[in-house]
């Protein structure tokens, strides 16, 4: 099912319907991660090809928001079944495309189906509503209000690199459950697993125009297609750059931003430290720290500093460091040479000035080693700087106060972890938290995908997850009866 979707290895963009090769036959080579082989030529679409996808998903959103929810509802669920089928060419694609290992590249595709079913059960709940004025002050029990869900039209979706197939279909399909149309611009680096996504609905019976793609660098062609007069709302996962550079140029199209974090582990006097050592590291290091929801810091009490770290130090030699395609591996190679720079830049920044390298500090071409750090202190940039790598900075801490202080300087605000025994102290320390989501005696984390998920300060605007979506790129419309 996937042979239409490429030539000679030269993959086509869906519009309006059909697979279409680059008119100007301009295309970019997509290099695997691993070993710099090539996965696929992707083509350089030019803006006349963009302005034609974004006039054909205007045309096809007027006759898609038509159709019922149960029609779009099954869709759905055929769409979900078609995925879970060819877990295999997926889990192939990812792992040549973005390098991660196969274990993980299952458990995203499988996490993607559930979230595709569990959009379509959750649409139908969402129909309309009916409201009578009786009962605001002054109550006029004359007026009945008639309140549906309306499609929002046109969303781009937007989505990057390291969940090439969650972050794209955890935007498609609330958005098309609700009646709009989604035109997808894939990360460069994962858009060939995006076009095999994209072919997963077609196959279920997405009609044309309601799902097209747009490939090409976000560098090139992102400016112009964020102001394009044809789009209705922006769906962006990213980095916290992109998602400002957004907002500056898209003028008044409403936006969800998932953007950057630095998410603390704070971990107090009284916690299970065998416990946390667990899940601090693997919050740390799985796919090599390229999650917005890896632990990024750990701010520790002073009184079990000394003993965090050796449990830590002991933990991490557990991370394991390859190739995923020998095997399933933590540790990963980053997803370019650019990412490794910087995630070396941070270390050698903290040891200048003086931090010391617990465990790590290795580098073999973009495999950067689990990176342990201690003494870090707040001149340092992996003290606040979101590494997308596997390094892991503690800083010691002498009070709550202070541990939540710390915390809140970040210009992020994704998710934090506490720590503690204390149901009371986590729930205070919770409260005082800027963050979109607090994790009690858990690692940082996105799932369940049904939970609203949402960052504030720079790690984003709006609220993701199933319901909260479909919310967000919908309005209520209301036709008030007066009789
Ligand atoms: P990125 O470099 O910001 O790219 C994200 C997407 O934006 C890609 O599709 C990219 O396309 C596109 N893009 C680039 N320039 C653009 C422009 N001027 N206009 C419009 N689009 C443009 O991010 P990434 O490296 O793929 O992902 C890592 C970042 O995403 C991290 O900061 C991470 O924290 C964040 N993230 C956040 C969440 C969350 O839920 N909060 C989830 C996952 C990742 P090209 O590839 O063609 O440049
Ligand atoms: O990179 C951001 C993802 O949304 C994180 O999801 O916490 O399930 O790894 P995760």
């Amino acid at each position: 099912m996937f042979e239409i979707i490429k030539e000679n290895n030269k993959y086509k963009n869906l519009v309006n319907g059909s697979w279409i090769a680059s008119e100007s036959n301009d295309y970019i080579e997509i290099k695997s991660v691993l070993d710099n082989s090539t996965v696929g030529f992707v083509p350089t679409m030019s803006q006349k090809e963009v302005d034609n996808v974004l006039e054909n998903a205007k045309v096809a959103q007027k006759q898609w928001r038509e159709t019922s929810i149960d029609e779009r509802a099954n869709l759905l669920y055929k769409a979900a079944e078609i995925l879970e089928k060819n877990v295999g060419v997926f889990v192939d694609s990812m792992i040549h495309e973005i390098g991660k290992d196969k274990k993980s590249c299952k458990s995203e595709v499988l996490r993607t189906a559930d979230f595709i079913r569990y959009t379509a059960d959750t649409v139908r709940t969402m129909s309309s509503e009916c409201l009578v004025g009786d009962g605001f002050y002054g109550g006029n029990p004359k007026k009945t209000g008639i309140i549906k869900r309306e499609p929002l039209g046109v969303v781009l979706a937007i989505s990057p690199f390291n969940y090439p197939i969650n972050l794209a279909a955890s935007k498609i399909a609330p958005a098309i459950a609700i009646g709009n149309s989604v035109v997808l611009k894939s990360s460069t680096q994962g858009s060939i697993c995006g076009l095999h996504l994209v072919r997963v609905f077609e196959e279920a019976g997405v009609p044309k125009g309601v799902i097209q793609t747009v490939t090409g660098k976000g560098s090139e062609i992102g400016d112009y297609i964020v102001a394009h007069k044809n789009i209705d709302f922006i769906n962006f996962t990213g980095s916290t750059d992109i998602g400002k550079r957004i907002t500056s140029k898209c003028g008044m199209i409403p936006v969800i931003l998932e953007l950057g974090g630095k998410d603390a582990g704070i971990v107090l006097e009284d916690a299970d430290l065998d416990h946390t050592a667990n899940q601090i590291i693997g919050g740390a290091f799985s796919y090599s720290g390229q999650r917005c929801t890896a632990i990024k810091r750990v701010l520790v009490m002073e009184e079990v500093h000394d003993i965090l770290v050796e449990k830590l130090l002991n933990k991490i030699k557990d991370v394991t460091v390859g190739n995923p395609l020998n095997g399933d591996f933590d540790v990963v190679p980053l997803i370019n040479d650019k990412s490794a720079d910087f995630v070396m830049g941070l270390i050698n920044d903290a040891k200048d000035k003086g931090a010391t390298i617990l465990y790590g500090d290795k580098r073999e071409g973009n495999l950067i080693y689990p990176t342990l750090i201690k003494d870090v202190t707040l001149d340092m940039n992996v003290a606040w700087e979101e590494p997308f790598g596997p390094v892991l900075p503690i800083i010691k801490v002498k009070s709550y106060e202070e541990a939540i202080e710390i915390a809140n300087k970040s210009e992020y605000g994704l998710q934090s972890s506490v720590f503690t025994k204390d149901i009371n102290k986590a729930l205070n320390i919770a409260d005082k938290l800027e963050v979109g989501t607090v994790q009690i005696n858990n690692k940082t984390e996105r799932g369940p995908d049904s939970f609203p998920f949402l960052g504030v300060k720079n790690s984003g605007i709006g609220v993701q997850g199933v319901k909260y979506s479909v919310e967000a790129m919908s309005r209520p419309k209301v036709t008030v009866l007066n009789i």
